[in-house]
């Protein structure tokens, strides 16, 4: 039985996670950088890791029972990310493959949040709504690569939360809060909704969101605010899911977390015939789970990673190599 041992450090997580072929959880270890306020300090999040980074290696180990020895791949997240949280994993990864003289595969993350999504909802060939801090963007496999079929053109959608948070003085991460609020909410106050093809924008609604605040209870522009962010990418998806016609939608990233978001998806995709899945809330945010598990994958079908290719900071999810995936249908990669 192959066993992964994965190094995710892209933003502001340093994880460690350890999986076997059958897609079994041996270990996930995480430690995070929780910025008081404002976004994350990269040279910080560095700093982090390379302090605990060694412990969260060491916790992992001994949480999946295992010694070093008995891991057959180390896999590490080469790219997006912030460079300076990128190198610290790389270095971590490289010097475990080259001492242990493991072989080593370089993971997208973006692809990593996908395969754990598969892994864990059992779905097959899923149109996925990645919805995280900084990214936002409608993918689904097709000739060879998870594509783009539609993705924000300025800002993620969890950033924009995050910022209309701060402006009301709600610490980050600020889903959970303006969720709440946004429940209690009961008039739905004028916002610009921009859909551009299908691609997404969302600085116009953010700042006359936070006009809305000067003149409106919190309530109602939270309310408001979910009701058109949540409408416009919900009709991106289904634009994409007429042309790809696949049979389920996916959604990945912390802002799946959102009841109301869920709710609109699974509206949208019973009325075209689809099945919505989400991915468990544990493996939503950034974890080394997810790396180990795609790097197994990615090893399983020959894929390596030489000691010296260094991070990418920009590597994009349609510019990785996903050789495991067969059309219709690449399934979970449980065998
Ligand atoms: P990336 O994958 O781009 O590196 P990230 O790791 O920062 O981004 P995640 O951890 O996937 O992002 O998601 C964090 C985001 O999810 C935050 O912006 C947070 O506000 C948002 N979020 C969390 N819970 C909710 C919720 N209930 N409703 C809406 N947004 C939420
Ligand atoms: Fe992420």
């Amino acid at each position: 039985m192959l066993v992964s041992l994965g190094v995710e450090s892209t933003a502001h997580t340093f994880g460690i996670g350890i999986v076997d072929e059958k897609g079994s959880i041996l270990a996930d270890q995480r430690v995070s950088l929780r910025p008081k306020e404002g976004g994350i300090l990269p040279r910080e999040a560095a700093k982090l890791f390379s302090e605990r980074g060694a412990e969260v290696l060491f916790r992992a180990l001994e949480e999946a029972g295992v010694g070093i020895e008995d891991v057959d791949v180390i896999s590490f997240a080469i790219g997006p990310g912030l460079g300076p949280s990128l190198r610290t994993g790389a270095v971590v990864a490289r010097y475990l493959a080259r001492r242990y003289s493991k072989p080593l595969v370089g993971v997208n993350h973006g692809v990593a949040h996908i395969e754990i999504g598969k892994l864990l909802t059992e779905t097959r060939d899923p149109l996925v709504v990645y919805l995280s801090g900084a990214n936002t963007q409608i993918i689904a496999y097709e000739n060879g690569r998870y594509r783009v079929f539609g993705e924000t053109l300025d800002m993620g959608l969890g950033n924009v939360i995050d910022t209309l948070g701060r402006a009301m003085g709600i610490p980050f991460p600020a889903g959970p809060k303006i969720e709440e609020l946004a429940r209690k909410g009961k008039n739905l106050i004028d916002l610009p909704y921009t859909v551009k093809g299908s691609d997404l924008a969302f600085t116009g609604l953010l700042t006359a969101t936070k006009k809305a605040l000067e003149k409106h209870p919190a309530e109602d522009v939270c309310f408001s605010f979910q009701e058109v962010a949540f409408a416009m990418v919900t009709e991106v998806t289904e634009r994409a899911l007429a042309h790809t016609e696949k049979e389920e939608v996916l959604l990945v990233g912390g802002v799946a977390a959102n009841k109301r978001l869920q709710e609109m998806m699974e509206t949208m995709a019973k009325e075209r015939g689809a099945r919505s899945y989400v991915v468990p809330m544990k493996y939503a945010a950034d974890n080394g789970v997810m790396i180990a598990w795609t790097g197994l994958l990615a090893y399983k079908s020959g894929l390596r990673t030489s000691l010296h290719e260094p991070v990418n900071p920009y590597f994009r999810v349609d510019q990785a190599e996903i050789p495991w995936v067969k059309e219709r249908g690449g399934g979970s990669g449980v065998p």
